[in-house]
This record gives structure tokens, C-alpha cells and sequence, in this order.
């Protein structure tokens, strides 16, 4: 397995990262996970606008964020993951220094690393039957808009999810949910409206949620980004994960209790078709 980190491509096992990187010290770095399809980044632009955006917004210059697309497609090739799913992982971190909270000069160059996996589909029983999730109050801190890499918050929300034998934990906020451990939420109330929480700094802005508010107002549901108080979620009718690598995923089980009827829904189900639909059209 090839890696890429600062500059060369280099089996996994030789690359090396200082002690002193501030990724590993202070968790000061930003990442992107992307899916690839046929060795073809797919979405890239949104990606690389969100990438963009928490580097600006930690005040990390990096030259040339754009030219990382080659880089990752040329790494899907040489690890022969050019014929199928892929995800390439991404991050940037503030390179290595003696540690210090305050950034180093200017003469540290930030570490970029790059590594490539298969994507993994869904088995068939789990996207039949749905995933249970639980819900826990959201202890991050107050810019999960950004991207970054010190992800304990979801890593300690995601774990008391697998203890609890659930796929997914979902944060609440003051009373409101607002995403789930590495995916966002949504959810169809009774009505048939479909409610997700608002892209501001609670949350953050999924690439898969965007095209999924897209296709969802496509095809002429109402879309509500807005709170979506606990109370709200355990009545709802249909309720759903996405992400990049989780795609759209329906939850049937909500803190032990059947969300609607305990199926997956028509609306994810459609949602879902459409989603894949984009991706095969993205995809050419
Ligand atoms: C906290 C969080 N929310 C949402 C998402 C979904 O984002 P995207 O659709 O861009 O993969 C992720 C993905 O890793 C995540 O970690």
C-alpha cells in the first residue's frame, strides 16, 4: 500500500512522521475524505471549497490545495484502485516544531498526507433492515463547521455507539440534534417535510448533505434546514445518515425504539436511488 506525505509516494510502512508534527500534538490540522470512482475523484470541488475554508479559517497556508487532485488520483492508480469505489483520506497539519501552543515561523511547511482505501459498500442486510443510532449530548466544541482532525468528541460518541450496538451516535445541543459522529441527520416528520440541521458552526457542512438538499428540493419535497428538537426526531417518520462513505443510510432504531414503522421509508429509499443516480452521472 503507497501513501503520498510531503511530496513523495512511499509504501505505507516507510512513511515517517516527526514526533513533533502539531497534528500529533495539538490535533492542528484539517482534513477531507473524497470518494473516487473508476480513479476519478468525484465532488472534488466542494471538497476542495470546504478544505479551502477550514484552512483559512485555522490560518494554515498551504500552497496549491487544487493541485491535490492529481496527487490523489495518481496514488489511486499506482494502488490499483483505478478500476472501482475508492475514498481518498487527506490532511494537512501546521508541520512539525518544537512544541509550542502559539504557530510556528513561516519556515515550517505544513506535513500533507494522503492514503487511499477501497470503498466499502453496505452489506445488502444492513441497508434492508436500517441502522439503529443512539443519541448523546453533543460535548464538542463550538467550530465543528471546520473540518479538523481532533475528532475525540465523535471518536468517544462513535465507540459508546458500537458498545451499545447502534451504527451511528447523534449529538443534541441544547435540545437539538445536530449531526451524527462522522454524518449529518435528517429527518421526514409526519408531514412528509424533510428537516435537517442549519450549516452553521454546529454542524459540518456535509458535501454528501448538500446534494442531498439538492436532489431532495429537485424532487419537490419540502426541505426545512432548521432545529430539529429531540422530541421531533423520536416522532418522525423517517430518519437518515449521510456522508461520504456512508452514502444515505436509513436508521430505523433510535435509542432502542422504532423510528416510523421500523423500516427504511419511501423518501430515503428515493433519496437514496437519487443519490447514486448523481454519482453514476458524476462519474460519466
Ligand atoms: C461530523 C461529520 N458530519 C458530517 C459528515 C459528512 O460529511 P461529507 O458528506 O462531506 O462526507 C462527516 C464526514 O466525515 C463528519 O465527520
Amino acid at each position: 500500500v503507497l501513501v503520498y506525505l510531503d511530496g513523495q509516494v512511499l509504501p505505507l510502512a516507510d512513511a515517517r512522521i516527526s514526533p513533533e508534527d502539531r497534528g500529533f500534538l495539538f490535533g492542528d490540522g484539517v482534513y477531507e475524505a473524497v470518494f473516487a470512482r473508476r480513479g476519478r475523484l468525484l465532488l472534488w470541488e466542494p471538497h476542495l471549497e470546504r478544505l479551502r475554508r477550514g484552512l483559512a479559517a485555522i490560518r494554515l497556508s498551504l500552497a496549491a490545495p487544487e493541485a491535490l487532485a492529481a496527487v490523489a488520483e495518481d496514488l489511486l492508480r499506482r494502488n490499483e484502485l483505478a478500476d472501482g469505489d475508492a475514498t481518498v483520506y487527506l490532511q494537512v497539519t501546521r508541520g512539525a516544531a518544537p512544541r509550542a501552543h502559539a504557530f510556528p515561523g513561516p519556515e515550517v511547511a505544513p506535513t500533507v498526507y494522503l492514503a487511499t482505501r477501497r470503498h466499502q459498500a453496505h452489506p445488502a442486510e444492513r441497508l434492508a433492515a436500517g441502522v439503529a443510532a443512539i443519541t448523546l449530548p453533543d460535548v464538542r466544541w463550538s467550530r465543528c463547521d471546520i473540518k479538523a482532525i481532533g475528532l475525540l468528541g465523535s471518536v468517544l460518541a462513535n465507540q459508546a455507539a458500537k458498545e451499545a450496538g447502534a451504527f451511528e451516535a447523534l449529538f443534541v445541543r441544547n435540545g437539538v440534534v445536530t449531526e451524527g459522529s462522522h454524518t449529518n441527520v435528517f429527518a421526514v416528520t409526519a408531514e412528509g417535510r424533510l428537516v435537517t440541521h442549519v450549516a452553521d458552526h454546529h454542524i459540518l457542512a456535509g458535501v454528501t448533505r448538500a446534494v442531498v438538499l439538492e436532489l431532495a428540493r429537485d424532487g419537490g419535497l419540502a426541505v426545512d434546514e432548521a432545529p430539529l428538537p429531540l422530541a421531533d426526531l423520536l416522532a418522525c417518520s423517517e430518519l437518515f445518515v449521510t456522508g461520504t462513505s456512508t452514502e444515505i443510510l436509513p436508521v430505523t432504531t433510535l435509542d432502542r425504539r422504532a423510528v416510523g414503522n421500523g423500516r427504511p421509508g419511501p423518501i430515503t429509499r428515493r433519496l437514496r436511488e437519487a443519490y447514486l443516480g448523481r454519482l453514476a452521472e458524476l462519474a460519466g
